[in-house]
């Protein structure tokens, strides 16, 4: 793709999510038909469907050549990622939408031949717009984003899930997860894949540590921490693999490598 295409393609992108934005801010106070999908806790509503399937039919019809993977279902069957592929999460962060009726976010990337080209995360009700062209920097709204300069891990405030550090759990070895809590400044756990990611992009945090991401939480919250400076890899430092589930490490150059070699310690790869 030329730089004019992409262009083309990044405003695009910010049109669909602002509009789909538009639409949700619209309806936050009607009420709500909530389901469960893997689990009692995994929630879905019909705003997160109606929304993705907004972004499968503003695609077709602008881009009929490129493919949608998309969280709900209404985009293509994905088995690679050759060609423009659109990774779309309608709404990141459904319990807080649930419960809160804020702190989420829409969050798109769009992907060609496996190379994220670009990055739109939407914090609906803050009224924040992240985004990223490849080469091009990473910015909040007209704001450029970048990481501080310097960082030690004594100094830091991570985004961690306090269920990998309390209780045993299938993932990592939680004395590990402990003993890095213990080291440095703080904890936050937001709640939303795609806005931990801009935090880190922002600096407001330092890192995001996790287990259990998809494609979709992670294709343009990548784009946006690689473009503000930062590293993003699977929890033991691997390249991430964009089409199945996988640990996250998104966080300040300085503190990456040390984070993994003397805190994560996996239970499975
Ligand atoms: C979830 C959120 C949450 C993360 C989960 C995701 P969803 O996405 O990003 O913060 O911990 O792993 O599944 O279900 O709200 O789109
Ligand atoms: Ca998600
Ligand atoms: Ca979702």
């Amino acid at each position: 793709m030329d730089s004019k295409a992409r262009r083309y393609l990044f405003e695009k992108a910010k049109e669909f999510v602002y509009e789909a934005g538009q639409r949700i801010k619209d309806q936050i106070d009607q009420p709500r038909t909530i389901e469960t999908k893997s689990n009692p806790n995994d929630l879905v509503t019909e705003m997160d469907q109606n929304t993705e399937k907004f972004f499968a039919e503003s695609i077709r019809n602008e881009f009929p050549e490129h493919r949608l993977f998309g969280e709900e279902g209404f985009g293509d069957d994905i088995q690679d990622l050759k060609g423009i592929v659109w990774i779309v999460d309608p709404i990141d962060g459904t319990m807080n939408f649930v419960h809160q009726k804020r702190n989420f976010a829409i969050s798109v990337g769009v992907y060609e031949d496996g190379v994220g080209e670009i990055g739109v995360i939407y914090d609906v009700m803050g009224g924040a717009l992240y985004s990223a062209i490849r080469g091009e920097g990473a910015y909040k709204n007209d704001l450029p984003l970048r990481m501080p300069e310097k960082k030690r891990i004594e100094e830091t405030i991570l985004a961690l899930n306090t269920s990998w550090l309390i209780p045993e759990n299938p993932h990592i070895n939680h004395a590990g997860v402990a003993e890095l809590v213990k080291t440095i400044r703080s904890t936050r756990s937001y709640g939303s894949a795609a806005l931990e990611f801009v935090y880190v992009a922002e600096g407001i945090i330092d890192g995001y540590l996790t287990m259990t991401l998809m494609p979709w939480d992670i294709a343009a919250g990548k784009i946006i921490v690689n473009e503000a400076g930062g590293l993003v890899t699977t929890a033991d430092g691997r390249e991430l693999d964009m089409l199945n589930k996988t640990t996250v490490l998104a966080s300040h150059i300085d503190i990456h490598k040390e984070i993994i070699e003397n805190y994560v310690q996996l239970k499975t790869k």
